[in-house]
């Protein structure tokens, strides 16, 4: 197998993404062999920077995301820096120049790949011009990669997606969503489809109920501009969680092809029921963090963490209750959680299967443990399974046992594997761990509804403390139907 060659262009190569992520991933591909030396990095941005202060950038970064002190000399000569105004044309011909000499230089065989990790509001024009300027026009392929927030809504996502398309087709247009580079993100369909003893029971006849909760520490760090026009659901609803109810819900794909996932994938997003506005109060619950402490640290809320935020009416926090009108999942309650300020830093999936017909084993009805498949996606990665099992010594009553897989492969938070992975997945021109744009569009007329009913009716924010799993109508949301959220600890 050839390894991939490529120039890859990163736009907003002076961001916070690009050192955090991009050039770790990039660095972890180059040592494990991934990527051979017939590869190019081009960081576009505003600032002067020479080739050297760029490369001494990308050494610190790899020093401080990766702690580590290698000699990476060799790895950054292949890093090229130009300064770059989006909006003037001179940037995209000098541009066009400087990919042009290094494909001769680096022997990548044409192909371009084009990273936008930058201000969402360019996107649309940058694309646009790759394809006025003739960017695109080599003679190997083009691909174009583009960071979330994919629009604002339906609306403004369609608008975006048009823009691109005029110039460039679907599959060469690389949308990420990082959870789906995520190792048991990725584990969830093999989970299902690898494994007989789970598809038989994967349905209403036997799930009680599905809950996914990705909770943060964090709380809005240094993006409150950003994170203020968006809020929790934008920022982790219309992807991430949606994504993950995607890969839950979705039926067996016939062969493991992107088109064959991707259309089991969509037709899932398609099964969303669409609420009515006044559903929407009774399916969703909206938090805003107040003051709190999260492992002894005194933190203000989200109101106090800027002065533009003092009366900000933004959702920091989500919780829904989604159903999926389909065959399958009739009357099985998919509920997501996600929230920045939380107790702790976890992302989960709990599937709960439907109670016994009758309790035999446990004194008290209430002691009965319902079967549970957990599978945990950080920070600890594995799958545990709650059964019922007889209490050892004499008597025959039961007690809840868990059987337990950690995959201590690859492990810890923000490591950047998932975009090692994706941006593998790029250069091999595989899009299916990628959002299609008819799943970004399910996403956002899914959760536009909520959002319009939120801009209706005012919030009364602040409503959780920091350091907590949100606030109450969230556990609510649960109680009414019945059932609760299962915190199983975090390192199970
Ligand atoms: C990003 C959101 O998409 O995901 C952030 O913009 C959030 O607000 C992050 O913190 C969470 O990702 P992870 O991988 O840390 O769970």
């Amino acid at each position: 197998l050839h390894t991939p060659k490529a120039v890859i262009v990163i736009f907003g190569a002076t961001g916070d993404l690009a050192k955090r992520k991009l050039f770790p991933s990039i660095y972890k591909l180059y040592k494990s062999g991934k990527i051979g030396d017939d590869f190019a990095v081009v960081g576009l941005a505003r600032r002067p920077w020479t080739n050297e202060v760029f490369r001494t950038n990308v050494r610190e970064s790899l020093q401080n995301a990766l702690s580590m002190e290698e000699d990476t000399e060799e790895f950054t000569s292949h890093f090229y820096y130009h300064p770059f105004d989006v909006t003037q044309a001179e940037s995209y011909t000098e541009l066009n120049g400087l990919i042009t000499d290094l494909e001769s230089t680096y022997n990548t065989d044409g192909n371009r790949i084009f990273y936008l990790a930058m201000a969402p509001e360019y996107f649309g024009s940058i694309a646009h011009r790759l394809e006025e300027y003739g960017l695109k026009n080599s003679d190997g392929w083009t691909r174009l990669v583009i960071e979330k927030p994919f629009g604002h809504d339906l609306k403004s996502a369609k608008e975006l997606n048009k823009e691109i398309r005029v110039a460039f087709n679907e599959d060469q247009i690389y949308r990420i969503d990082h959870y789906l580079g995520k190792e048991m993100v990725q584990n969830i369909e093999v989970i299902r489809f690898a494994n007989g003893i789970f598809e038989h029971l994967w349905n209403n006849r036997s799930i009680s109920n599905v809950q996914i909760t990705s909770s943060e520490e964090l709380g809005v760090e240094e993006r409150a501009r950003y994170y203020d026009h968006s809020g929790a659901a934008r920022d982790m609803v219309q992807n991430h969680m949606l994504q993950m109810v995607a890969l839950l819900a979705m039926e067996p794909p016939i062969k493991l092809t992107t088109d064959e996932i991707r259309s089991e994938k969509v037709k899932a997003l398609r099964a969303l029921r669409q609420l009515e506005p006044e559903e929407v109060d009774e399916y969703f619950v909206r938090g805003q963090y107040g003051k709190g402490t999260i492992k002894g640290n005194e933190l203000v809320g989200y109101r106090e963490e800027a002065n533009e935020l003092h009366d900000s009416n933004t959702e920091t926090f989500v919780a829904g209750k989604v159903m999926i009108d389909n065959y399958r999942w009739a009357g099985v309650p998919f509920y997501i959680r996600t929230g920045k300020r939380m107790a702790e830093k976890c992302t989960k999936i709990v599937v709960e299967f439907k109670d016994i017909p009758m309790n035999l084993y446990y004194k008290e009805e209430a002691e009965k443990h319902p079967n549970l498949l957990v599978i945990n996606i950080q920070p600890n990665e594995g799958i545990t399974l709650y059964l019922n099992a007889k209490k050892s010594g004499m008597g025959s009553m039961a007690e809840p046992i868990q059987l337990s897989y950690t995959n201590n492969g690859v492990s810890g938070i923000n490591t950047p594997e998932a975009y090692e992975k994706l941006l593998f997945d790029c250069m091999i021109g595989d899009t299916t761990n990628f959002t299609h744009w008819d799943e970004v569009a399910h996403s956002w007329a899914f959760i536009d509804t909520v959002l319009n009913r939120w801009q209706e009716v005012k919030a009364d924010f602040p409503n959780y403390t920091s350091g907590s799993m949100g606030p109450d109508a969230a556990n609510q949301l649960l109680e009414k139907d019945g059932f609760h959220w299962w915190d199983v600890a975090k390192s199970e």
